[in-house]
């Protein structure tokens, strides 16, 4: 679609009152206009960098008035392409990237005031430099957005000690569709004052608002950790060993992930110096992490006791403990490295789904089956966060096979992975959103009544539209 007039003085109108540096035009925009997976690439009518809260609102102003949509964008790590314009060439990409500041520290609150577009690992180190623990944990962290992360309510490794995005913010400063400014920064515990507003925004995906400002929940330094990496026959052996973890090291156990051996491999070819820990071949690895605010010597005999209990009971089958900061990371690395390694094989279908941890075993054997008929020897690389029933249940295409052989089907293996997480009661999107992968499926799996609701809140926020048209709802 061309732009029309009133479109095409936009940019000039946002150059009148952002400056010249703030909005990019033309081949500028390249790099804001396509997802780090090279899934989706879009053509932006501009991207604009407000560097204030003040100056977002003047944008969505003019861009209303001018009726361009607009797609608000972090740190551009989004699984979904939901960070992205569209291919009409009429959408204003909002990014947060030069609102970098942390506003305030109040370490006696245990909470952090920052803008939108500091990056995770800042909001980390801002945290730790006052002696406390951000613990949101995820593998796009060096680039990803605190903005990004409320928009899609960020899971990742922390989530069985300290839950997800949505229950490490306090506070939130958003920009409406209208252009006003609502001041939601407060730094507290406990409110009942109403709706709970904030908590609409966390997971919008951009539309109902921009997030500008959140005010974050930290916590206590952690003094000591302990890092496990266990050989496992199934996931059922997966699954029985969390609840052993569970009644072992209590509120301790801070993560708990899988690996499938597909996935392993995936890793351990891709060229970035990492070792299997083990001399011999498993069908699934499990990461385990404890931590605690006091020191070591408690961690190390719950680990000691644990891993020997499973031992006993035939759930693991080998182990190797992390005996310093680099083996660690390097245990760390061989799970956190798997996106970026399966990217590098070629095009796949990830699919982020959740069920109840006591249905995991059955649901992906279930969906084992399913996608094995309609695509023979499709590589499932399956990996995730098993603590909370989130699994990555990813495909490749088969050994030997070229991309077609997963193109081609991409719709069917997707239909009879969601067919089967609907039979065992989950959801198609555990903490990557729906984005525009997901929305339309979302409309046939999600319960009519809660999608009409979800619309009706949309259309009172945002009657024009206007907000990142075609993410979350089709
Ligand atoms: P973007 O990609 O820029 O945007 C994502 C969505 O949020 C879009 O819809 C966008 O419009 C909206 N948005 C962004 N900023 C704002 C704002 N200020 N106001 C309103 N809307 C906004 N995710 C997990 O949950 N768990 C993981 O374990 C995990 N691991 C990952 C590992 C890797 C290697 C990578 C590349 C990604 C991973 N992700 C994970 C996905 C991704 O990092 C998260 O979804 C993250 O929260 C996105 O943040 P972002 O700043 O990059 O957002
Ligand atoms: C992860 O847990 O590594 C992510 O959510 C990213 C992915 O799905 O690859
Ligand atoms: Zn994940």
């Amino acid at each position: 679609m061309n732009a029309t007039p009133t479109l095409t003085a936009l940019a000039d109108r946002l150059r009148a009152t952002l400056g010249e540096r703030a909005v990019l035009t033309g081949r500028d925009t390249d790099g804001y206009a396509a997802d780090w997976r090279g899934a989706y690439r879009g053509e932006a009518l501009a991207v604009v960098r407000p560097a204030s809260t003040a100056e977002v609102a003047a944008v969505v102003t003019l861009c209303r008035e001018a009726g361009a949509s607009i797609v608000p964008q972090g740190g551009n790590t989004g699984m979904c392409g939901g960070g992205v314009p569209d291919a009409s060439g009429t959408q204003v990409v909002l990014s947060l990237d030069r609102m970098r500041a942390v506003r305030a520290v109040d370490a006696a609150n245990d909470a952090l005031a920052v803008d939108a577009g500091v990056t995770l690992d800042a909001v980390q180190e801002a945290a730790r430099a006052n002696g406390r623990l951000f613990p949101l944990t995820l593998g796009s962290q060096g680039s990803c957005t605190i903005g990004g992360n409320v928009a899609t309510n960020a899971g990742g490794a922390g989530v069985l000690r300290y839950g997800m995005m949505r229950d490490l913010v306090l506070g939130l400063e958003v920009v409406l569709p209208d252009g006003q400014v609502w001041d939601g920064m407060r730094a507290l515990r406990k409110d009942n004052t109403g709706y709970d507003l904030k908590q609409l925004f966390i997971g919008s995906e951009g539309t109902l608002g921009v997030v500008t400002g959140a005010v974050l929940r930290v916590f206590p330094a952690v003094a000591a950790r302990a890092t496990v990496w266990v050989a496992l026959s199934s996931v059922e052996a997966g699954v029985a060993l969390l609840a052993l973890l569970r009644r072992r090291a209590g509120a301790r156990l801070a993560a708990y992930e899988l690996v499938a051996r597909t996935a392993l491999d995936l890793v351990l070819a891709h060229g970035t110096g990492a070792r299997d820990p083990f001399g011999e071949a498993h069908p699934w690895y499990g990461l385990v992490e404890l931590e605690d605010a006091d020191g070591e010597a408690a961690l190390e005999s719950i680990v000691e006791s644990a891993v020997g209990e499973a031992f006993e009971r035939d759930l693991v089958a080998d182990a190797v403990v992390a005996g310093n900061a680099a083996q660690r990371a390097a245990l760390w690395g061989l799970r956190e490295g798997v996106s970026e390694a399966q990217n590098a094989v070629g095009p796949s279908l990830k699919h982020d789904v959740s069920v109840p941890i006591s249905s995991l075993a059955a649901f992906a054997a279930d969906a084992d089956r399913a996608v094995e008929q309609v695509v023979p020897g499709v590589r499932r690389v399956t990996y995730g966060h098993v603590g909370d029933g989130n699994l990555h249940y990813n495909l490749s295409k088969p050994y030997g096979a070229d991309d077609a052989a997963i193109l081609a089907a991409a719709d069917a293996l997707t239909a009879a992975v969601y067919d089967a997480v609907a039979r065992h009661g989950g959801s198609i999107s555990a903490e990557h959103g729906l984005g525009r992968t997901k929305a339309a499926a979302a409309a046939a799996y999600k319960d009519p009544v809660e999608l009409a609701l979800m619309r009706r809140l949309k259309s009172a926020l945002d009657p024009d539209g206007l907000m990142n048209p075609g993410v979350l709802l089709s």
